[in-house]
């Protein structure tokens, strides 16, 4: 059996995946004194994540790169679990459970770099090197009301209403696309009312 537990958030931007993320934590934090709560996110901070941030912030074209993401994307998860995320999970044990919440993963290769083009199957194939999460949460939003919450802030490469269509589709068909724990939350609603359908799950997931 695989030690620890790992949690993925994942959905289009300004779909409130960081403010749930952070209601989670505290809130798993909280729930019992063996818990050891590490909050992460991709693309990470390291090489091929800064790389892909400065790409991000540049390129207007939702649609180039799509290759070269891709392929940062997939190393930038591959020392993100290597670095990270198994680490602290291996550290599980009888008196200590480490959990990991992380912000984007190979579902949003799929949905994102999938809406640039690239072949999903193929992607699909890929993601099958990575460990699989013990479940994965997918905030689901309007994108018009998504491109609303963050109005604010300069717009990236992929925050644009037809392209975020696509991608919103990507991520509804993902239950059905790949084989993991993926459940769809109406994130819609009110974040409290997201939080709280989340936390039944993971209630139920820890007995
Ligand atoms: P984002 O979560 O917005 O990072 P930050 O808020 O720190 O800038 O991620 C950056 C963008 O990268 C976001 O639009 C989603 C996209 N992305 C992909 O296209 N493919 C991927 O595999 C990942 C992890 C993210």
């Amino acid at each position: 059996m695989k030690k620890g537990m790992f949690i993925v958030v994942d959905g289009i931007d300004g779909s409130g995946k960081s403010e749930i993320i952070k209601m989670l934590h505290n809130y798993l934090f909280s729930r019992h004194k063996k818990y050891r709560i590490l909050t992460t996110r991709e693309p990470t901070n390291g090489k091929y994540g800064k790389l892909i941030r400065q790409m991000l912030r540049k390129e207007k074209n939702p649609e180039s790169s799509s290759r070269k993401l891709m392929g940062l994307f997939i190393k930038d998860r591959k020392e993100h679990l290597k670095s990270t995320i198994e680490p602290f999970l291996k550290m599980s044990n009888k008196h200590e459970l480490n959990i990991v919440l992380c912000d984007r993963y190979y579902y949003s290769t799929i949905a994102f770099q999938g809406a640039q083009g690239l072949n999903i199957k193929d992607m699909i194939q890929k993601s099958k090197q990575f460990r699989k999460p013990d479940a994965a949460f997918i905030l689901d939003v309007e994108p018009s009301a998504a491109l609303e919450r963050i109005e604010y802030r300069q717009k990236e490469k992929f925050e644009q209403l037809e392209f975020m269509k696509k991608i919103r589709q990507n991520f509804l068909k993902m239950p059905k696309l790949v084989d993991d724990d993926i459940k769809i939350i109406d994130a819609s609603m009110p974040l409290k009312r997201v939080f709280e359908s989340i936390k039944k799950e993971l209630d139920k997931m820890l007995g």
